[in-house]
């Protein structure tokens, strides 16, 4: 029987969704933190379960040919590039089997062909939005990133895949907090005052917003800070405090307050110009979001026949992008802000064709439906846990000829695919589409067809 703190040798067959190393041994499956494929380690076994169970590298007996062995391992502890030791291309590779392996053992799915994955030519210094905890560490307060599973802060100044304009502000900003013996929160206490720094800058305007998460309304000095900030960059056209007081991973509590200039920050995608509020979600990668929504786009061979729903439609970035090439765009999304921002950005851009609701899809689905809404087109793009039965349903009950899913969770698509394949849909094409290099995150998109006339 194989025990903790046991070392045992393994090769590593496989990696694991979320990055893992994956070995077999004894009966039992073993998760290893920064071991590859074909590696041979000598494993210290961390933690036991039925059939599950962890394990570190001891010491490395055969290294992979596609280990890349400059990146510092702190990104690798911290989660921020948890496959940053493995070779870009190999990480395509890997994004591409992943999608594979689960529209086979999910979906049943087999001869439908899986395209390469889209990557990046810089696949670095990418995110657009940086959301960073500020806490104490060794007596000083510090911005940086949490070990994996964990709330201990590992102070870091370069955060690899961020834009560098960002780190550099962030790095400003902590400095300033430094300076004016701002408090940084305490988790297990309860006590202090900052609790977060978000920033998000327009990857074609280059505006930026920061977002400073307190902990109560009083911030001492701020106008003295916010002085700084605007002097230091020039480019910071947003500065918005958000007031979070509970006991919560959540990041954002209820209220928002601008204290500087304007409440959102301009981007552009696919040429239309966009106004994103602290709240609304907006694509980290915009360099790979355009590449994501043009494969949606041609996937779903829009005509000016189409009337086209565009669910789960946040600020507006798809739907407006293909606005005036079809028929109508109707949009439904749950967060209020956003449904704000998207009629304004349809309006900045001209576009009068495009409807946007206030709401939970499933129920938005059925009020359009009642309405007599006859869709050709369904876009969806859910959060990671995918689509409902009910709005599966709904939507295949309103008999569109193309639903084409974009999705950032390969699992519940797959599941979510299967259910429409029972409701008369075929899957026939699908896009890997990289948006978070150096990271085991999968975006995708598929196109479904009807199959009965
Ligand atoms: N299509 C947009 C947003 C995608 S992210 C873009 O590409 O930028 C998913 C969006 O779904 C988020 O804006 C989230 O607020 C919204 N959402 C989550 N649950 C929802 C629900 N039940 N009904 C409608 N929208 C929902
Ligand atoms: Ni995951």
């Amino acid at each position: 029987m194989i025990q903790k703190n046991d070392v045992i040798r393994v090769t590593i067959t496989d990696l694991s969704h979320d990055g893992m190393g994956v070995a077999k041994a004894d009966g039992l499956v073993f998760f290893v933190d920064n071991a590859l494929p074909g590696e041979v380690i000598d494993m210290r076994v961390l933690k036991v379960n039925k059939r599950l169970a962890y394990g570190k590298v001891e010491a490395f007996i055969e290294t992979s040919p596609h280990r890349v062995d400059t990146l510092d391992r702190v990104y690798l502890r911290s989660g921020i590039a948890d496959l940053g030791h493995l070779a870009y291309d190999q990480q395509l590779l890997f994004k591409r089997q992943q999608v594979k392996n689960v529209l086979h053992k999910t979906a049943h799915i087999e001869g439908v062909e899986v395209l390469e994955t889209l990557g990046m030519e810089q696949p670095f210094a990418y995110r657009n939005k940086a959301q960073v905890p500020v806490r104490r560490v060794n007596g000083q307060l510090e911005i940086g990133f949490f070990r994996k599973g964990s709330h201990d802060l590992m102070p870091l100044e370069d955060f690899l895949i961020q834009d560098k304009e960002i780190d550099r502000l962030l790095v400003f900003v902590r400095d300033l907090l430094r300076r004016y013996a701002v408090k940084p929160y305490d988790e297990q206490a309860g006590t202090g005052l900052i609790r977060q720094l978000v920033v998000r800058r327009g990857h074609y305007t280059g505006e930026m917003m920061l977002v400073l998460v307190t902990t109560r309304p009083k911030i001492f000095r701020i106008e003295a800070m916010i002085a700084d900030i605007v002097a230091a960059f020039p480019a910071v056209t947003s500065i918005i405090q958000n007031i979070n007081d509970q006991k919560t991973n959540a990041i954002y509590g209820r209220e928002f307050r601008t204290l500087y200039g304007k409440d959102a920050i301009e981007d552009e995608m696919l040429g239309n110009r966009y106004a994103i509020s602290a709240q609304s979600f907006y694509q980290v990668n915009t360099e790979m979001a355009e590449k994501l929504y043009q494969t949606a786009i041609d996937f779903s061979e829009l005509t000016e026949e189409d009337v086209v729903i565009d669910a789960y439609s946040g600020i507006g970035t798809i739907g407006l992008s293909f606005a005036k090439k079809v028929k109508v765009v109707y949009g439904v999304e749950v967060v209020a802000r956003a449904v704000e921002d998207a009629k304004k950005n349809a309006e900045r851009n001209g576009i009068t064709n495009a409807y946007y609701v206030h709401g939970d899809a499933e129920d938005v689905m059925k009020k359009w439906q009642a309405e007599g809404i006859e869709p050709s087109v369904i876009l969806v793009d859910p959060p990671r846990k995918g689509l409902s039965e009910r709005f599966i349903k709904a939507s295949a009950s309103m008999n569109p000829k193309k639903i084409t899913y974009i999705s950032c969770n390969p699992a519940t698509m797959a599941r979510d695919i299967k259910l429409y394949e029972e409701l008369g849909y075929k899957l026939q094409k699908v896009q890997p589409v990289d948006l978070f290099p150096q990271t085991h995150h999968v975006e995708c998109v598929v196109l479904l067809q009807r199959s009965k006339e």
